[in-house]
């Protein structure tokens, strides 16, 4: 959730630091500050509430000097987010400093304790019970890096931590408990970095140790000292990311969301990109299990959160319809909590763009535990999904930096159908023809999202102008484009603010039919297929009832234009193609009404990127 950045070695830490947290502020926004140690032995900070740029400020105006130093943006769990509030924290005697992701579950009880031995508290926050944890542990006659790791065995919850002292100027140390988001440790020349994720590391070395739950790392500027929390030393192994920082740059664009939204057809083909061959048409996935494995797969399970649900819904249908697998997907929250009944038999695929996303992780975990095979669907390699799955299949979207996600969708979506095609052609569902006409027809969508973007010239604008002053809207679909819907109305209330459900259209007379009136405009996924005269009963339900009706057809579906009161047009696709291109209208949608409203489209309020709190 939040995002952690660290510098150790001989620049000056402070832009290092604020540049490494800019690129981390997507993974929230409600303040931000850094520490830097002086050459004299001196902790200074600066802290601001709201976004970055305060913070910039307040460090601009009055800068801190040293080669080391930490940074946090913060997304609030305790307290508000005022600066008091803001990381990092120290301890009573000003020497320690720490910024930390995650809740600690038992720090009423730790401070209450603290409280008791005279400690003194400057804030609300969990956090700041952990550097007077460390501060009595080292009276008590610890070493610093000892200190931290017996404290951090005194932590309930998911943790991922990063602290400095005064009186060790070469020395860094960070930490990981469970899924709190990930830490991984920047080799430079002579310097060394920590982030919470990877790409703000991109930018000075491509050589980095990812720590793994359970691990601590003692930082100084040749390297680090890995050892599990219970002190037995880690052989960390090097992994070499190849992130590519080019594409984190608006491009000209207003929003990242809107470069994201229109970079889509070249993102898809990126996902694409050697993994179809043709003649006869086959999909090459690199899958950690054998043909008979694959054969003997008795059900599919998708587990993910937010739009990665949606996806994950979209996931199941595709698994059933190409691989004759039962498939489910599950909001990955609630599954871990279930005790599930999986076995050797059964395949848990995990979406997350992130790969940190906590809830997501567990239910991986569960999953595992169970005896289930695991593979995670994901967009960045070296995150904690993409270690914890047997495999993963990458998205291959580029960094995302809106916070709304957009490719990311559109890329689990072609992973999924890839794998379904794999997992079919595998059990002998999909006859030869059928696979190569699918296989076609996959080669041929990053030109077809390129004309479903083009498509509805001034439409945009001209609906953002005639509805985004609605109370609310509802989105209704059926079949494929059923987590359509709910995507579409999810995209809208995340950057528009405005309230929206999506639901399958069959849904909306057992109940939400109830909110229809003119004020509500209905968008209506109808392009041209097997449900398409379904959706028109469903239409004239709402028309009936004065609602106004938004309807997303085929183009050339001429007749259409006369049931709704606005159209907007996909390209024709097989059906398996359709919820991909629907997509793009409802992306364009959610971003113009948000763009016209005024809001901060690429971090919009109360969210995160990377969801690493239950
Ligand atoms: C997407 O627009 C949302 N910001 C959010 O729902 C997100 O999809 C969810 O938190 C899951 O994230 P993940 O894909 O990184 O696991």
């Amino acid at each position: 959730m939040c995002g952690i950045f660290g510098y150790l070695g001989y620049q000056e830490a402070q832009p290092l630091v604020i540049d490494g947290l800019r690129s981390l502020a997507y993974r929230g926004y409600d303040s931000a500050g850094i520490a830097v140690l002086s050459s004299e032995g001196t902790l200074g900070v600066r802290k601001a509430a709201g976004k970055i740029d305060n913070l910039i400020g307040a460090a601009t105006s009055s800068p801190l000097s040293g080669k080391l130093g930490i940074g946090h943006t913060r997304w609030a769990t305790h307290g508000e987010p005022n600066e008091i509030n803001s990381h990092p924290h120290f301890d009573g005697s000003g020497s320690i400093v720490v910024v930390h992701n995650g809740i600690l579950e038992n720090y009423a009880e730790l401070k209450e304790r603290l409280i008791a031995n005279g400690h003194v508290f400057s804030s609300v926050t969990d956090t700041e019970v952990i550097p007077h944890l460390i501060q009595e542990l080292i009276a008590e006659g610890l070493s610093f890096p000892e200190a931290v790791r017996i404290a951090a065995g005194q932590l309930r919850g998911a943790h991922a931590i990063a602290c400095l002292h005064a009186d060790h100027p070469q020395e860094m140390i960070t930490l990981r408990i469970g899924n709190a988001g990930g830490v991984s440790i920047g080799h430079g020349q002579g310097e060394m970095f920590i982030a919470s994720d990877l790409p703000a590391l991109v930018p000075h070395t491509s050589s980095v140790t990812p720590l793994e739950p359970g691990e601590m790392a003692i930082i100084n500027p040749e390297g680090c000292d890995v050892m599990t929390l219970d002190g037995t030393p880690v052989d960390s192994s090097r992994l070499t990311i190849t992130v590519n920082a080019v594409s984190a740059a608006k491009g000209g664009y207003k929003h990242f969301m809107l470069k994201e939204i229109m970079e889509q057809p070249e993102t898809a083909m990126s996902a694409l990109r050697g993994r179809l061959s043709f003649n006869p048409g086959e999909v090459t996935l690199d899958l950690p299990f054998t043909e008979q494995e694959m054969k003997e797969f008795t059900r599919v399970v998708f587990i993910g959160m937010g739009t990665s649900s949606h996806a994950c819904q979209i996931g199941a249908r595709f698994i059933e319809i190409l691989a004759r697998i039962p498939a489910t997907s599950e909001n990955a929250a609630e599954f871990r909590y279930r005790d599930p009944v999986l076995d050797s038999h059964s395949l848990v695929v995990a979406v997350a763009q992130s790969g940190e996303t906590a809830d997501t992780l567990e239910a991986m975990h569960q999953a595992a535990t169970a005896g289930a095979r695991t593979l995670a669907i994901t967009n960045v390699e070296g995150s904690q999904a993409y270690r914890q799955a047997e495999a993963s299949i990458l998205m291959h979207a580029g960094p995302e930096i809106g916070v709304a996600s957009s490719k990311t969708f559109i890329n689990s979506m072609i992973a999924m159908q890839l794998l379904a095609l794999r997992l079919g052609a595998t059990r002998n569902t999909i006859p030869v023809a059928a696979s190569t006409e699918y296989v076609q027809a996959l080669s041929h969508l990053p030109g077809l999202l390129g004309e479903a973007l083009s498509a509805n010239e001034g439409m945009y604008h001209k609906l953002a102008a005639k509805y985004a002053r609605s109370r609310r809207f509802l989105f209704i679909g059926r079949g494929l484009l059923e987590p359509i819907a709910r995507e579409g109305a999810m995209k809208l209330k995340e950057i528009s603010y405005i309230h929206a459900e999506g639901m399958s259209a069959a849904e909306l007379k057992h109940g939400p039919i109830a909110l229809v009136d003119p004020e509500t405009p209905v968008i209506a996924f109808a392009p041209r297929n097997a449900m398409y005269e379904k959706m028109l009963g469903n239409i004239t339900e709402v028309r009936a009832r004065s609602g106004q009706v938004i309807g997303i057809t085929t183009a050339g579906n001429a007749g259409f234009t006369g049931l709704v009161d606005d159209t907007l047009y996909i390209p024709a696709t097989p059906p398996l193609l359709e919820p991909l291109l629907a997509t793009i209208p409802a992306q364009l949608l959610a971003y113009h009404m948000a763009d016209l409203l005024g809001n901060d489209v690429d971090q919009p309020r109360n969210l995160a990127k990377s969801v690493t709190v239950e």
